[in-house]
């Protein structure tokens, strides 16, 4: 069942090439976002003035890089909410409001009160799904299902990453309905969505490099993610990921508000993983990061971009192939799932059984 490796979780991260390719392919024609063998109407995209995301856990990181993408893309506001905190908000919604629900297992307890309320509530509702049939799946306008095929580890891998191109699918067809791209822009969105993913190949090959890097640190007991903008969505997954298998104690920060407290937690080598990937902001978090380093920190950069700037600033680099800043979610997230992974093969624990944790949340 593992397919030769030595747990799901690793298997899991190798099945995303495949994953992705499969949820994307059969749904970007020319350019265009097609949803019609999904029987999606465009109807639920139309005069859509507000977005909400509501999700738990990764999934709920899943909407935080959707977030990013749709607001800077087509500038239609997006909150993301945690479905434990939506169910109990009393929110205000309407039939211009899209609520999108994203669960891997589609059982998830809160997510599933989260859409009912939406339902009641006269929203239109769409969820983003893998397992088919699950009760999300039923209770949801419409489905988008993401086809990573089944996630047997309790740490999601596959399904993020899946989320994360469902979340574009949807931004790109929010574009289309309410033309808020040309067909010149969407072709340059689904070519760029395309190359990203191609990057994920070239990073599972730097496995045995960020296996090397997981060891020098694999005894720490905490460690900090920094980004900001897109890369903190990325940032609170990775961080995720590490904490809940290898036990480490984990924080994501967006990288500005280090000096509002965290920075006094930074002592002589401590991990601090900095994704950046964000043009727009890169001065801006390397100035951060030099400040955890003057402080011993032992400084990890995942990055796609040039970095001959910032030598001395960092340990440890991780150069991930380089793609459009909107798209840089695969290539970080790949690279850092196997940082944690590794690490966590470092430090003896069962990677795929994590204690205290189900891989799906039936009860609230
Ligand atoms: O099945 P769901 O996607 O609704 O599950 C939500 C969370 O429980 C889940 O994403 C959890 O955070 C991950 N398995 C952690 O890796």
């Amino acid at each position: 069942q593992k397919g030769g490796y030595d747990f799901f979780m690793q298997k899991e991260i190798y099945d995303q090439p495949e994953a992705l390719h499969n949820t994307i392919m059969p749904r970007i024609h020319n350019g265009h976002a097609d949803f019609s063998a999904d029987n999606i109407s465009d109807d639920i995209f139309k005069g859509v003035n507000r977005v909400i995301v509501t999700a738990c856990g990764t999934a709920w990181h899943a909407g935080l890089v959707g977030r990013h993408l749709i607001e800077a893309m087509i500038r239609i506001p997006v909150t993301v909410e945690l479905a434990s905190e939506f169910r109990y908000m009393n929110p205000i919604l309407d039939e211009h409001t899209l609520v999108v629900v994203i669960t891997q297992s589609g059982e998830t307890a809160d997510s599933l009160a989260a859409l009912r309320l939406a339902n009641e509530r006269g929203a239109k509702t769409i969820s983003i799904v893998n397992v088919k049939g699950s009760s999300i799946a039923r209770e949801s306008d419409y489905v988008l299902y993401t086809h990573a095929g089944p996630e047997i580890a309790v740490a999601s891998t596959k399904a993020f990453s899946v989320q994360c191109a469902g979340m574009y699918l949807i931004a790109l067809k929010l574009a289309e309905v309410n033309n808020l791209m040309t067909d010149e822009q969407m072709k340059d969105f689904c070519d760029k969505f395309e190359q990203a993913i191609g990057t994920v190949e070239e990073v599972l090959k730097m496995d045995d490099y960020i296996k090397g890097i997981s060891e020098k640190i694999k005894d720490t007991f905490s460690a900090f993610y920094l980004g900001r903008g897109l890369d903190y969505g990325i940032a609170c997954e990775a961080c995720l990921k590490l904490k809940e298998i290898s036990y480490v104690n984990a924080e994501a920060y967006c990288a500005g508000e280090l000096k509002h407290g965290t920075i006094s937690l930074i002592t002589e080598g401590v991990p601090i993983i900095a994704i950046a990937t964000q043009e727009n902001v890169l001065p801006k978090l390397m100035a951060n990061v030099e400040e955890v380093k003057a402080r011993g920190a032992h400084v990890i950069v995942v990055t796609d971009k040039d970095m001959s700037n910032y030598e001395g600033i960092y340990d440890d680099l991780i150069q991930v192939p380089a793609t459009d800043d909107l798209f840089a979610t695969f290539a970080s997230t790949v690279a850092l799932q196997l940082l944690a992974y590794h690490v966590t093969v470092f430090r003896g624990y069962d990677v795929d059984q994590p204690r205290n944790l189900a891989k799906s949340v039936t009860v609230e």
